[in-house]
């Protein structure tokens, strides 16, 4: 006669069975958007759903012809450069682990270099040219330690350091072994785990006055960083404030023929049936699924659904609606030039006078955030990047330009404007299988924070949707919850 301890293991595996074939005959994840984001939570699908669960179906929408979103790339004169997203910091190790997986090479520029912080009028702080092999940020920062810096800002710029290396290893707990970090239901959740939260609470002024740091620092080389990375003012909130200040530990990378290779190579190892050219515009709950349609006319259904884009300036319809904070996209429009710039426009008399990087303080007048070369052709021509908060207009460019040969415009839907205190939009957008990747750019917006969020819903769609069903189902004891742990990634 078998005893109960005999039996429960047979049931279990007949349930088992029985939820696998409920869930290969149905289950697909269908995922709106082929950023880092959307590639992310296709990749840690793959990666954590145990050999147990059949895998599921992965369907990525998209509606530009390539996958990247807002990593992508621009060809000046026959030359690639980074056209959005563009440095990574040394400990962005979801980004550290892709290169490596997909065997991609690392990259520092190695151009002279040097800053200067212009107000309009004239350039109230100049570094000399350096040599050095780092990209333009990073010098920015590796010129923090140099005799210059230190003569006009003084010790407040190691407060500034150790501000930003304190958030920086708070922000490694996301890091920490799956079995030890919980998965997060909510952004708060998320963020107070690893004591960020508060720094969304305030601005990045306040933060920097709270630790120390001297008006000028602040007004000067600060304001010059959040312009060029978020092209924001110091009013910004203080976490996305010290993630844009994060590049003063040195070492700042990016990827040999761009950025992007990253997302190429997760969506090409996920398994992802990809979907290009095709914009998702209704979402509808039917109960037990979601009902996609695209502007194609075609419908596709899924169990799980994640938005991977940022809903602030989107048009999908959802049935029944769902709610979120209101949230304004900044944008940033990047405008490459090739040519040279002209030495009149900054009072100055050669162009070898200009700094490789001009960064500007606040002031409604300015018309540009910065302007930096990308690399130097000759002594005649040059390819520069210019990042503003308005378009770049002709007229505008031929006054800072002698010669204009080419010239680019993109208009960014960039970021997040970070208004403190922030308000955060649900991960789990109706208590159901919709996600949400992007409720988590209002803390910070990189590429390693979408692929940070991308993990958790990952980890949320593994043990809400796939524990569940597989341990569940078939009138399981509800003890099972105690199982459904190992699922739990
Ligand atoms: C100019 C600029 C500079 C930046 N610099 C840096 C930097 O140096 N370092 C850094 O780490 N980060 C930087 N960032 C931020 C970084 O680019 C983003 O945080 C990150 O790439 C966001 O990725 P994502 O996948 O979440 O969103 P996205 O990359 O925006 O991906 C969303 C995708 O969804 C698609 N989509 C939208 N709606 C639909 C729909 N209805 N149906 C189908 N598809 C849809 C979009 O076309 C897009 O491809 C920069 C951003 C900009 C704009
Ligand atoms: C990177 O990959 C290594 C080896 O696979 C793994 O141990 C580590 O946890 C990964 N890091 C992250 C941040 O996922
Ligand atoms: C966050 O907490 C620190 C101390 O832990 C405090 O100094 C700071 O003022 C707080 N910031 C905000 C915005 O509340
Ligand atoms: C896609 O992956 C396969 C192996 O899985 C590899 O051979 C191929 O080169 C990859 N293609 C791209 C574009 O990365
Ligand atoms: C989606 O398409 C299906 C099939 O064409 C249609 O029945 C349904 O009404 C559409 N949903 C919406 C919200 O338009």
């Amino acid at each position: 006669m078998a005893t109960m301890a005999s039996i429960l293991p047979v049931l279990t595996l007949l349930a088992l069975s029985q939820a696998q074939h409920a869930l290969s005959s149905s289950s697909t994840v269908c995922i709106i958007g082929s950023g880092i984001g959307g590639s992310s939570v296709a990749h840690f699908l793959r990666q954590y759903l145990p050999e147990s669960v059949p895998p599921p179906n992965i369907r990525m929408f998209e509606r530009n012809g390539v996958v990247g979103g807002r990593i992508a790339t621009v060809t000046v004169a026959g030359e690639t450069f980074e056209a959005g997203a563009s440095i990574l910091h040394p400990k962005n190790f979801h980004a550290v682990n892709y290169t490596k997986l997909l065997n991609l090479k690392a990259k520092t520029s190695s151009d002279s270099f040097s800053m200067g912080i212009w107000d309009g009028k004239t350039f109230i702080f100049k570094t000399l040219q350096i040599s050095c092999k780092l990209p333009f940020i990073d010098k920015i920062l590796s010129l923090v330690n140099s005799v210059y810096m230190f003569l006009r800002y003084g010790l407040s710029l190691l407060k500034m350091q150790n501000f930003v290396e304190l958030t920086v290893d708070r922000f490694l707990k996301y890091y920490d072994e799956l079995e030890s970090r919980p998965i997060f239901e909510t952004v708060d959740e998320m963020l107070k785990w690893a004591d960020l939260y508060n720094l969304t609470t305030g601005s990045l002024e306040e933060e920097l006055v709270d630790v120390g740091l001297s008006p000028l620092l602040i007004k000067e080389l600060v304001t010059v960083i959040t312009r060029i990375n978020y092209g924001q003012s110091v009013h910004m909130s203080g976490l996305a404030g010290a993630v844009s200040l994060a590049g003063s530990g040195g070492g700042l990378w990016s990827i040999e023929g761009g950025n992007r290779q990253m997302v190429v190579g997760l969506v090409n190892q996920s398994d992802v049936v990809l979907h290009l050219h095709e914009e998702i515009e209704s979402v509808s709950d039917l109960g037990d699924s979601y009902e996609l349609n695209s502007t194609k006319g075609n419908s596709y259904t899924c169990e799980v659904a994640v938005v991977a884009t940022p809903l602030d300036e989107l048009n999908i319809q959802f049935i029944p609606p769902i709610s979120i904070p209101k949230r304004k996209l900044q944008h940033t429009y990047t405008t490459f030039v090739r040519g040279l710039l002209n030495p009149t426009y900054f009072g100055l008399n050669a162009v070898t006078e200009i700094p490789k990087l001009v960064g500007t303080v606040e002031d409604p007048d300015l018309p540009f955030s910065s302007i930096s070369v990308l690399k130097q052709h000759d002594e005649k021509e040059a390819t520069y990047k210019i990042f503003s908060r308005q378009p770049m207009v002709d007229a505008l460019l031929d006054n800072i330009f002698s010669v204009r040969k080419e010239t680019i415009r993109i208009d960014w839907a960039a970021y997040p404007h970070y208004h403190p205190p922030e308000v955060f939009a649900p991960f789990i957008l109706d208590g159901r299988h919709l996600y949400y990747v992007n409720a988590f750019e209002n803390a910070a917006s990189t590429m390693e924070t979408s692929a940070v969020a991308a993990e958790n819903i990952a980890r949320l769609i593994g043990s809400r949707y796939f524990g569940k069903l597989i341990f569940t189902h078939q009138g399981l004891p509800a003890s099972s919850h105690k199982e459904a742990a190992h699922v739990d990634l």
